[in-house]
């Protein structure tokens, strides 16, 4: 399949980009094999908006996150261009990627338990992550540490500040893990399936706080899911992923109003209910991904694909079909309704 470089994002077109990124591609070499798993990845991620990017287990959402972050092991080649207001990113020294990894990205992984050091208080932590980007003195960081917890609405942040993670819930220890992200005042915050372990109450709430993160302090935020129900839920744009490849991009209004690729139609009627936990979710798509370090003829989600016919041996181009609204697919979804379960929310301002 054909990627075409731009334009890269769908809702919003026209507003100036905090972050582009065109045409990515990582390759891991392993035992002589290549792995091709991010294929030509563009994408726009505008300041104060919620960017989300789905796609089930394996389908190139973590590395390519990663990728910006230069945070891929060196068996890891990253060709293209994401540029962070100006400054392009792919090709960074690791010294300089590490200032900006620092000050300008930050991401939130999935287990906090795992990203916190049992042996320190958690107000400890966020101290040393707050002089890491500001030369101040212990008390001053100590206030700032405080005034984290309080901006992730973590209650009792006095107390907490004093406790060590076990003392606290896994919902409790995302939302430090969020306050260490923040400690340097990024301007993206990746969120890397930072709910999936959380039980779905817990989870709705760190999305309320990543929506409101958003909104009050400007940052934008790339949040990372095979859950399209919380995109539906929560993000501005979506950005579908499939075998390393975008598939399908809209604003998130827009996707769910029309969805075209019978891929993110599969992922709809994936998504989990109320009484199921969001990570039982995808079981009902028959078949697997491909692997990727095979090569692959025609449209990836072709073996998998209830609408495939024989043009689909020709890999379809990523294009804009309709205004804002990009899909890679000869039979698109016809009609406009989205299944029941899901009911996008208006899409909100920062
Ligand atoms: N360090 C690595 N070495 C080799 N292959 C890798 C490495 N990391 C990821 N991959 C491969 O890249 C593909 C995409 O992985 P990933 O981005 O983690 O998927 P996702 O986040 O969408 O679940 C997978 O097939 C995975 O096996
Ligand atoms: S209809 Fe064809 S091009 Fe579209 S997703 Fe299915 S296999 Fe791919
Ligand atoms: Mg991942």
């Amino acid at each position: 399949m054909t990627i075409t470089p731009e334009p890269a994002h769908a809702a919003g077109a026209g507003e100036q980009p905090l972050l582009a990124v065109r045409d990515l591609h990582v390759t891991f070499t392993r035992s002589g094999r290549r792995i091709r798993a991010a294929k030509g990845v563009s994408f726009d991620v505008r300041p104060g908006k919620m960017l989300a990017i789905i796609g089930e287990s394996g389908s190139g959402k973590s590395v390519t996150v990663r990728a910006l972050m230069g945070l891929l092991p060196p068996s890891a080649s990253v060709t293209g261009s994401a540029v962070l207001e100006g400054r392009e990113l792919v090709g960074l020294s690791d010294r300089r990627m590490r200032m900006v990894r620092g000050q300008e990205i930050s991401m939130v992984f999935q287990d906090p338990a795992r990203s916190l050091n049992p042996t320190m208080s958690v107000g400890a932590q966020i101290v040393e992550s707050v002089r890491t980007h500001r030369s101040i003195g212990r008390r001053q960081a100590a206030e700032r540490a405080v005034e984290l917890l309080q901006l992730v609405r973590l209650p009792a942040p006095e107390k907490r500040f004093h406790q060590y993670p076990h003392q606290l819930s896994g919902g409790m220890r995302q939302r430090v893990m969020i306050a260490i992200a923040l400690a340097s005042d990024p301007k993206v915050l990746i969120a890397d399936e930072a709910t999936t372990a959380l039980d779905v109450t817990t989870q709705a709430q760190i999305m309320e706080l990543l929506v409101d993160l958003r909104a009050r302090l400007g940052t934008a935020v790339i949040m990372i899911s095979h859950d399209l129900g919380l995109a539906a839920s929560y993000a501005d744009e979506v950005l579908v992923m499939y075998a390393g490849q975008v598939v399908e991009q809209a604003g998130t209004t827009e996707l769910f109003a029309n969805v075209r690729m019978p891929y993110t139609r599969a992922l709809l009627e994936a998504i989990p209910q109320v009484s199921r936990p969001s990570h039982s979710a995808l079981t009902v798509i028959g078949g697997h991904p491909p692997d990727p370090s095979q090569r692959i003829e025609g449209c990836p989600f072709r073996p998998r694909c209830p609408r495939a016919t024989d043009i689909c041996s020709t890999a379809p181009a990523l294009e804009e079909h309709e205004p804002g609204h990009r899909y890679a697919c000869w039979n698109p979804v016809p009609g406009s309704a989205a299944p029941s379960a899901v009911e996008p929310r208006e899409e909100t301002q920062p």
